[in-house]
C-alpha cells in the first residue's frame, strides 16, 4: 500500500533542517501525520511547521531512534553533517553522524517494522565528470571529501543491510540544493553564500576559475522527490539522482546574482581539491521511475529566495 494511502506516521530526521523542514511542508500537505527528530545542531525551532510532532535528539542513539520509530511508516532519514569542506577538518565527527547515525535509525527502523526507508545521500559521492558531460546513477563513485565517503557508505549499508531489516531502501543523491531556510554557513550553500555576503557589504569568494559547473536544484522539487521516493512501488531498492538536468557555472550564477542585487564585489582563491569541477545530473531515472519532475528553475526561484534573505537579514 503506497504511504499516501494510510495515515500512519512518517519520521523526518533532520526535518528542523533547510531541506527537511521542506519536506514536512510537503507530506504535511498531503495530508500526512509527520514526526521530526533533530538535535538542533544545525536546525531550528522556527523551521518546523506547526502541525509536526517534534522529538529533540540525537539519531546516534538507540534509545531515541527507536522512540522516534514507534508507529511510523516511512523514515525519511536526512539528519547529517553537510559539509564537503568543513568534512576534511572534522571526519571523525561527520562520520559518526553521517554513518552511525545511519546505522543507528537504519536499526531501529527495522525493529519498529518501518515499510520503507528512504535515504538522503549526495552528488558528492561521484567522481569527476567530464565538461558538458550528465552524471547518471552508473557513473563511477569516487568520492573526493570525507562527507561523499560517509554519505557513500551509508548509502550502501542502506542498500545491503534495509532488506535484510525488512525495509524497503530507496537512496536519493541530491545536487546543490537551495532555496529559504538554509542556514548561513562559509561552507555550504554558494547561493545563500554569495547573497548573504552581498547583503553585508562582504566580497565573495570564488574558488578557482569560477568555470566549475553545478545542478542547483530549487528546494520544493527536492522534497517533492523524497515525497515522491516515499510512496513510489518501483523506487525500492534503487538509487535517484535528485537535480535538474541543467548546469550552471559559479561565474555565471555570481553574475546572476550581481544582476539581480545590482552590486557585489568577488575574489578568487585556489580550487578546493575536495570539490568537483562538473557535477550536473542525470535525472532521467527519477523522471521515468518517480515521476519526478523538477519545475523550478534559478531564473523563476532565485528571486524568492533573494527576497527571503533580504527579510531574513531585516
Ligand atoms: N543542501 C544540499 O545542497 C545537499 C546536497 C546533497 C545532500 N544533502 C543532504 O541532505 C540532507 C539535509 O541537508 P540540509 O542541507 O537540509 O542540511 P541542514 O544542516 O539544514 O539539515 C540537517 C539537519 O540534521 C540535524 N542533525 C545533525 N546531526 C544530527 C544528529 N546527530 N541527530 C539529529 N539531528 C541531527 C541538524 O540539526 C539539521 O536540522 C543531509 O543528509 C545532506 O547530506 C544536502
Amino acid at each position: 500500500m503506497a504511504a499516501s494511502e494510510t495515515n500512519s506516521t512518517a519520521l523526518i530526521t533532520g526535518g528542523a533542517g533547510f531541506i527537511g523542514s521542506h519536506l514536512a511542508d510537503a507530506l504535511l500537505r498531503e495530508g500526512r501525520r509527520v514526526r521530526i527528530l533533530d538535535d538542533l545542531s544545525t536546525g531550528s525551532l522556527e523551521n518546523i511547521p506547526s502541525g509536526a510532532e517534534f522529538v529533540e535528539g540525537d539519531v546516534r542513539s538507540r534509545e531515541t531512534a527507536r522512540d522516534a520509530c514507534a508507529g511510523v511508516d516511512c523514515v525519511f532519514h536526512l539528519a547529517a553533517k553537510v559539509s564537503i569542506r568543513q568534512s576534511i577538518e572534522t571526519f571523525k565527527v561527520d562520520a559518526d553522524t553521517n554513518l552511525m547515525g545511519t546505522l543507528s535509525m537504519l536499526e531501529a527502523a527495522g525493529e519498529a517494522g518501518v515499510r520503507r526507508f528512504v535515504h538522503a545521500s549526495s552528488m558528492a559521492v561521484y567522481a569527476d565528470a567530464a565538461d558538458g558531460a550528465l552524471v547518471g546513477e552508473d557513473h563511477p563513485v569516487e568520492p573526493l571529501s570525507p562527507y561523499g565517503i560517509s554519505k557513500h557508505a551509508g548509502e550502501r549499508y542502506v542498500l545491503m543491510m534495509g532488506p535484510k531489516l525488512g525495509l524497503e531502501p530507496v537512496v536519493l543523491r541530491l545536487f546543490n540544493t537551495y532555496g529559504t531556510r538554509q542556514g548561513y554557513t562559509p561552507y555550504v550553500g554558494v547561493i545563500t553564500i554569495f547573497v548573504t555576503n552581498m547583503l553585508e557589504g562582504r566580497p565573495c569568494t570564488v574558488f578557482g576559475d569560477g568555470n566549475q559547473r553545478r545542478d542547483f536544484v530549487h528546494v520544493a522539487d527536492v522534497a517533492e522527490a523524497f515525497r515522491l521516493a516515499g510512496e513510489c512501488d518501483g523506487a525500492a531498492g534503487r538509487v535517484f539522482n535528485v537535480g535538474t538536468g541543467r548546469g550552471t557555472t559559479v561565474n555565471e550564477l555570481a553574475a546572476l546574482i550581481q544582476s539581480l542585487l545590482g552590486g557585489g564585489t568577488f575574489t578568487r582563491e585556489p580550487a578546493y581539491a575536495v570539490e568537483l569541477r562538473n557535477s550536473v545530473a542525470d535525472i532521467s531515472r527519477a523522471r521515468d521511475t518517480l515521476g519526478y519532475r523538477p519545475q523550478g528553475t534559478l531564473e523563476e526561484c532565485l528571486p524568492r529566495v533573494l527576497d527571503y534573505l533580504k527579510s531574513r537579514r531585516a
